[in-house]
């Protein structure tokens, strides 16, 4: 008797907690006046610290303060908004050379800020990919926030939708997905167009590793 009612009052709480995560959440200004003074004082402004990012844009502050749980109506504003933002290549080729792309998607360093030793803000830069997806099956260190990729090619074929999907979404992830937890690597001008089509033909190429 006693376990059921516990249950109960876990089930009823869970169904509170849902409610309370959907309502927009209350922003305590003095609060968030200091949250901010502290982040901008851990990265002081310096050599090689290219620390202007660390003001968030309109779309980061909504999913922040919704907890990536944005309302619907908001969440088409994100995606209208972040779809405008994407742009193709000077030559209009989604596609690039995946060799380059190989490296690129592998590249963990570059635009740190905060570190011992912060790196040239104009540094050649890599997407970090492997930090949240697998992709060459010979890469054992790879993370698991974002779906595995190992075979992406082979699965999906390289139509041109594929590629242009492709493309787009590693351009900015949140013109598809209000608030996903991927970087929107081109928006944010960590990757140039060009590299963004190379590391579009890593995944999509039959003549990539990925696709073996
Ligand atoms: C911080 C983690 C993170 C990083 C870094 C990251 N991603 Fe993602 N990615 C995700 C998550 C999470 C998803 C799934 C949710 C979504 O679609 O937004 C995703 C989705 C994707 C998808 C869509 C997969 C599908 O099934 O349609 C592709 C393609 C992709 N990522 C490629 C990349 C590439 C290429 C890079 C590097 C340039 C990269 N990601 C960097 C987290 C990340």
């Amino acid at each position: 008797m006693k376990l059921k009612q516990t249950l109960l009052l876990a089930a009823i709480t869970l169904a509170a907690n849902g409610v309370v995560i959907a309502a927009k959440p209350v922003v305590d200004a003095k609060l968030k006046a200091k949250v901010d003074k502290i982040i901008v004082e851990s990265f002081p402004a310096g050599e090689n610290q290219d620390i202007t990012r660390l003001k968030q844009d309109e779309t980061l502050q909504a999913c922040n303060q919704y907890r990536d749980n944005v309302p619907e109506k908001m969440a088409a504003a994100i995606l209208e908004r972040e779809t405008k933002t994407i742009k193709h290549p000077a030559d209009g080729k989604l596609m690039g050379d995946w060799k380059k792309g190989q490296k690129y998607y592998g590249m963990g360093f570059a635009y740190r800020i905060g570190s011992v030793e912060p790196d040239d803000p104009k540094k050649d830069r890599g997407g970090n990919c492997y930090a949240c997806h697998s992709a060459d099956p010979k890469e054992v260190a790879y993370g698991t926030i974002g779906p595995g990729l190992t075979g992406y090619g082979k699965l999906r074929g390289a139509s041109d939708d594929i590629v242009k999907y492709t493309y787009e979404k590693i351009y900015n992830a949140q013109a598809f997905n209000a608030c996903s937890q991927m970087p929107r690597l081109g928006h944010n001008g960590i990757l140039t167009p060009e590299k963004i089509a190379d590391i579009t033909a890593f995944l999509v190429s039959p003549e990539s590793p990925v696709n073996k």
